[in-house]
Order: structure tokens, then C-alpha cells, then sequence
């Protein structure tokens, strides 16, 4: 099986917490040491502009979520680690889709929403202080995507939407310019929904809610201690269900020590008692990685390196890549002809490779002869660059490549090889 790409980013605009462990850090590291996967993480610093107004901020930010990557073990060397800014290829896509993207379908994205709903009841201009970063921010995120053609992000639920859009964006671009985007899916822990902060709301930088990544033992055992809880007293019974303490429990524990928590529960633990055993069972994961976090956060200049390096591996694939778009968008070069009209004209008279998606999810081509007779019909592919490989062999290859590809084809249309055959010669042809 060809390998996957995954690519996920987080936002500089705050201190790693453990919420971006649970939900992004970890589960990219370890998908990381996958062999069959192939990973793109960065740091989202366009994004923290959106965010935060607060320059050294970002600069530090940005130094905290490189660290924390790379104490939790993500390896510079096996995956694509970079900040977005370094790409400049990425702001250039994201006029691309932004050219795609109905404004209607930027009105519904939650973040947006949920401020205009905001302003609203507060009897303010639906739009009052809303920039225009914060309605793009879909388009930005779809182009972090998009550039690196990722097959999964993994990401905490709530970005869900913002996967989705960036699916929208991958088909449309697709639907006018030809196949070049992978529609990406989002990849989501199934235990961890979203962490839940101190006050038991999703632990969100913007809620105040946080337990830092990193804070020291002392800190961290304090702020465990003051997780919202109810007033039960030692030896009742009490619920699992909007229990805080107990879904960041499980966020860090083994099924076995889960069920012996809520075993636990119902045995009328003293809350005192479980916030300890969260607190060790969280420091037991957390502790053997925070030395090096800290000894990287004083080496700014190693950070800085590999973040250049990374960017560099980055634009070998953004670089040429933005170039075949442009090509496609018709930003091209005068000197080169282009041939719009004769092209078209010509597709009427030669044979045609097309290729289209199903509504079973799967990506088709067909090989049609000048007169539109079919001639060749492929089976469901997962993705279009499948269907796309297969159809630049059979360009290079012509019919030698047909027995190869016989469980790549519907049998009954391989019949006509000598049709098929004269059919590919016709195409490479020049006019
Ligand atoms: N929106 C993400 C967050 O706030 C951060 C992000 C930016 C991202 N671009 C991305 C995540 C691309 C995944 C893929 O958590």
C-alpha cells in the first residue's frame, strides 16, 4: 500500500497545554513513527495573527509548541517539521481557494458564526469586531492542507468542519482546473473527544481554562486539585458522565485503569483521592519529557535551525507543486503558447481520457474514442492520484500496459485491446 500523508498544525498564539497534547502533539507523534505514514506538522503562526495582536507572544509561542514537538518525540528527520511562514507558497494557495470557496460557505463556519451570534444578542453590528482573518481562517487552514495534498488530519473534533471545508475547496478547484487536490479527512482519537478544561468546558486558551503542557509537578498537581467537581461527599457514589476529572483521566490512561476508575466512582472515592491518582497517573506520562522541553526552550538556535530545515523540505514539494497551479489557473508564462482553443477543438476529434467520481466516494476514469464511444472503463479507485498514475501509464506504456492492469479494469471493456491500442498511439501523437 502507498503511504498516507498526514499533516496537522497548531496555532502560536499560546502555551502548549494539555489539551493540544491529547489532541494534536501526541496522536502526531505517534502517527509519525508509522511506516506507512508520512507527516507534515507545523506551526501555525498566520493563524496566531488572527488570534492575538501580541508580537512577542507569537514569538514565544512559537518557541513552546516547537519544543513541546519535539520533547514529545516527533524526530525532524522522519517527518516534515516547519512554520507556515517560512512557506510563502501557502499565502499564494490560499488566494487560489479563496477564488473557489463561496462566501456563503465561509458565513456558516462555526468560529465565525458563533461571534456574529454573539454581537447579535448583544445588539451590536453582527460583524463588530470580526476581521477578516478570522472569516478566511478556513481558507488559510484549507491551504496548509491542500499544499501538501494530506490524506488525514488528525485534529480535535471541532476542527471537523474546517476538514470539511477544505474537501469543498480540494472538489471545486478540482471541478474547474482538473484533478490536483487530494479531498483530505479528518483523523479523530475516538476517547478523546476534546479534553475538558478546569471548569469542565473544552480546555481552550480562550476560556482560561488550561493546564500547561510543561508546568512543573507542584503546578500541575495544584491546578488537578482545582478541576471543577460536585459536592459529594467521601463514600457516595458518584458519576462518570460530565465527569472532568475522569475524561482527562481517560485522555492518559489504559482502558484496564479506566474501568478501575470508574469502578472507583462508584465505590465512593474521595474526590481528594481521585485528583491524586490523576495527577500521578498524568505525571507519570508527562515528567520523563519535560527536561528536554525545558533545555530546548534555552536553545532557541537549534529550534530555529530545524525549523529553517524543515521549511526547506517543505518548498520541495511546495515550490514546484504552486507551479504546476499556476500553469493550471492560467498565471503562465507568454512566451509559451498556450493553445485553449485548439485543445478543445482537438478533444472532439481525438480519443479522451476522462476521469470523475462516483457517488460511492470512489475516483473512475474512462477512455473514450474520438467519437465518444467507450472503450476502456477503470474500477473505483480511494483516491484520484490512483486513477491518475494508472492513466499516465497507459499514456507512456499504450496497450503493453493492459495485462498488468487487469484488476485495475472492468474486464468486459479490455476486450477491444486493438481499439484501445490504436486509440493510445492517436493520443501521443502531436497535432
Ligand atoms: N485550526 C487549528 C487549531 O486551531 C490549527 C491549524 C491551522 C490546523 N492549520 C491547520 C490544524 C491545518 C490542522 C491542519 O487547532
Amino acid at each position: 500500500m502507498s503511504s498516507k500523508r498526514f499533516l496537522t498544525g497548531i496555532t502560536t498564539s499560546g502555551t502548549p497545554h494539555l489539551g493540544n497534547y491529547v489532541g494534536s502533539i501526541r496522536p502526531s507523534v505517534r502517527a509519525s513513527l508509522r511506516p506507512d505514514v508520512e507527516s507534515f506538522y507545523f506551526l501555525a503562526d498566520f493563524h496566531a495573527l488572527i488570534k492575538t495582536g501580541d508580537p512577542a507572544r507569537i514569538q514565544r509561542s512559537t518557541l513552546e509548541i516547537a519544543a513541546s514537538w519535539l520533547a514529545a518525540g516527533l524526530d525532524p528527520e522522519r517527518v516534515t517539521f516547519y512554520r507556515q511562514s517560512d512557506v510563502p507558497e501557502i499565502p499564494e494557495l490560499t488566494w487560489f481557494l479563496t477564488c473557489v470557496t463561496g462566501k456563503g460557505i465561509l458565513n456558516r463556519a462555526h468560529a465565525y458564526k458563533a461571534s456574529v451570534d454573539k454581537n447579535t444578542s448583544a445588539g451590536e453590528d453582527p460583524d463588530a469586531d470580526v476581521s477578516a482573518g478570522l472569516f478566511m481562517y478556513p481558507v488559510l487552514m484549507g491551504a496548509d492542507i491542500l499544499m501538501f495534498n494530506a490524506h488525514k488530519v488528525p485534529v480535535g473534533r471541532d476542527q471537523i468542519q474546517h476538514i470539511e471545508m477544505a474537501r469543498d475547496m480540494a472538489n471545486s478547484f478540482n471541478y474547474r482546473y482538473g484533478e490536483h487536490f487530494v479531498p483530505p479527512e479528518a483523523e479523530i482519537e475516538e476517547d478523546v473527544a476534546t479534553l475538558p478544561g478546569l471548569d469542565g468546558r473544552k480546555m481552550s486558551k480562550s476560556y482560561d481554562n488550561t493546564i500547561a503542557l510543561f508546568t512543573p509537578r507542584a503546578q500541575l498537581k495544584k491546578l488537578i486539585a482545582s478541576i471543577v467537581t460536585d459536592s459529594r461527599a467521601p463514600g457516595e457514589a458518584k458519576s462518570t458522565e460530565g465527569s472532568a476529572l475522569f475524561q482527562i483521566y481517560q485522555a492518559f490512561a489504559t482502558p484496564e485503569e479506566t474501568t478501575a476508575l470508574r469502578q472507583a466512582y462508584l465505590e465512593g472515592i474521595a474526590w481528594g483521592d481521585a485528583k491524586q491518582l490523576v495527577f500521578e497517573r498524568i505525571d507519570r506520562e508527562i515528567a520523563p519529557m519535560r527536561d528536554t522541553y525545558l533545555a530546548l526552550l534555552n536553545d532557541p538556535v537549534k529550534i530555529e535551525t530545524i525549523l529553517l530545515a524543515g521549511a526547506a523540505k517543505a518548498r520541495q514539494i511546495a515550490t514546484p507543486f504552486m507551479g504546476r497551479l499556476r500553469q493550471a489557473v492560467g498565471l503562465r508564462d507568454l512566451r509559451v503558447q498556450t493553445r485553449d482553443k485548439t485543445e478543445k477543438a482537438a478533444k472532439v476529434a481525438k480519443p479522451v481520457f476522462k476521469q470523475y467520481r462516483e457517488s460511492d466516494g470512489k475516483f473512475y476514469f474512462k477512455l473514450l474514442d474520438a467519437e465518444g464511444q467507450l472503450l476502456l472503463q477503470s474500477l473505483g479507485f480511494d483516491s484520484p492520484k490512483e486513477a491518475g498514475q494508472i492513466i499516465s501509464l497507459l499514456r507512456t506504456q499504450g496497450a503493453a500496459a493492459l495485462p498488468d492492469l487487469a484488476d485495475k479494469l472492468q474486464a468486459e471493456t479490455v476486450v477491444k485491446a486493438q481499439n484501445i491500442s490504436a486509440a493510445l498511439q492517436q493520443m501521443a501523437e502531436p497535432d
